[in-house]
């Protein structure tokens, strides 16, 4: 048999071996086996010295031939091979996605930090600083600085944890009026503050007291603040918490640290100022305490009363949530029953 016929022989007889496996290894045994060093067709290549220089190129030409079509042959089937492997893999590991996923269990802020911070976002969307005070505060700041000397008998509207004959758990966030009057300046334009966080009172727990709870202090002390702007504020927070139409009402009051002082009311949401159960049939429901500094605060904080006025207004965040949410207990609130506080999700 001549060298050209070994070669087409070898040829066959390679490229159906390729065709009839299905195993990458045994690909590869074919591929040593065919054209590796010690293989037929080097073999054959070897035996071209024989030749004479007339059929040398012709039989080489074609022995590269044979070498391409096999590496060819070999190449295609590989890759055919490994894709069937990674379709396998694929559909055995496809994944269904319309399946329903597991719910991981998410947190969301309490339901009273909801309304604080709606709150605080509110005021800082009309320019207020946010001025955070500490829970230990000062007799000093909490009482005296704002109106209300040792003797005063209104200390006694507010029952308090003393630490310290002069250190005590704030009653009201308060104080911060007075620390935030101390250290502005005036001279670059007025005072806009609100100040949120936990208060502290010697009550007994019940469904409407809670020896802890929460206020959202807010102040303004500028030029030329009337009344007026005092109960445009307090509009603006009633209506951005309980909606567009309701009405503020105030009432007289009394404060040391505000004169006048008032307690401002809401339209009933319930009965829109109807009368129903929630608000005693008076259409009317109380949200919060405010009023006019006290000219003496001012004085004590080294602000001259003659050119800088202004008003102040506390309100409780926990009072709010239960009106808003229907709740009957402010000791819900702390108990940390998951399955009452996941109730409550505003932006879910
Ligand atoms: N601090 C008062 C309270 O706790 C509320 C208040 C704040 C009243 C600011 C007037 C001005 O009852």
């Amino acid at each position: 048999m001549g060298l050209k016929d070994k070669l087409d022989q070898l040829r066959q007889q390679g490229l159906t071996e390729v065709k009839a496996s299905s195993d990458l290894n045994k690909i590869n045994d074919i591929r040593v086996k065919m054209l590796g060093k010690k293989g037929p067709i080097t073999e054959v290549l070897r035996g071209m010295r024989e030749l004479s220089a007339e059929e040398r190129p012709k039989i080489g030409q074609f022995a590269n031939e044979v070498r391409d079509d096999l590496t060819n042959a070999i190449e295609a089937k590989r890759s055919e091979l490994e894709q069937a492997k990674i379709n396998a893999q694929l559909e055995h590991e496809k994944l269904d996605v319309t399946l329903p996923g597991n719910t991981v269990p998410q947190g969301q802020p309490h339901v009273i930090q909801q309304i604080i911070d709606q709150l605080v976002d509110l005021f800082i969307g009309m320019g207020y600083e946010v001025a955070i005070g500490d829970e230990v505060e000062e007799d000093h700041y909490n009482f005296e600085m704002l109106n209300l000397p040792k003797d005063h008998p209104a200390r006694d509207m507010q029952d308090t944890f003393y630490v310290t004959p002069e250190i005590l758990m704030r009653t009201q966030t308060s104080p911060m009026q007075a620390r935030m009057l101390e250290q502005h300046d005036f001279t670059k334009g007025p005072l806009k503050m609100v100040s949120p966080g936990k208060v502290y009172r010697r009550d007994t727990d019940d469904a409407t007291h809670s020896h802890q709870f929460h206020q959202v202090e807010g102040m303004v002390i500028g030029k030329h603040i009337t009344m007026a702007d005092l109960k445009g504020t307090l509009e603006v927070v009633a209506q951005e918490l309980f909606g567009d139409e309701l009405d503020v009402r105030l009432r007289p009051s009394y404060f040391p640290f505000t004169e006048p002082s008032v307690e401002a009311d809401i339209t009933c949401f319930n009965c829109h100022g109807r009368g129903c159960a929630i608000c005693k049939q008076t259409g009317w429901i109380e949200v919060l305490g405010a009023g006019m500094t006290h000219p003496n605060v001012l004085k004590m904080a080294s602000v001259d009363p003659e050119v800088y006025g202004g008003f102040a207004f506390g309100l409780g965040p926990d009072r709010f949530a239960m009106l808003k949410y229907g709740v009957e207990d402010i000791r819900d609130f702390y108990q940390n029953d998951v399955r009452f506080l996941t109730q409550f999700n505003q932006k879910g």
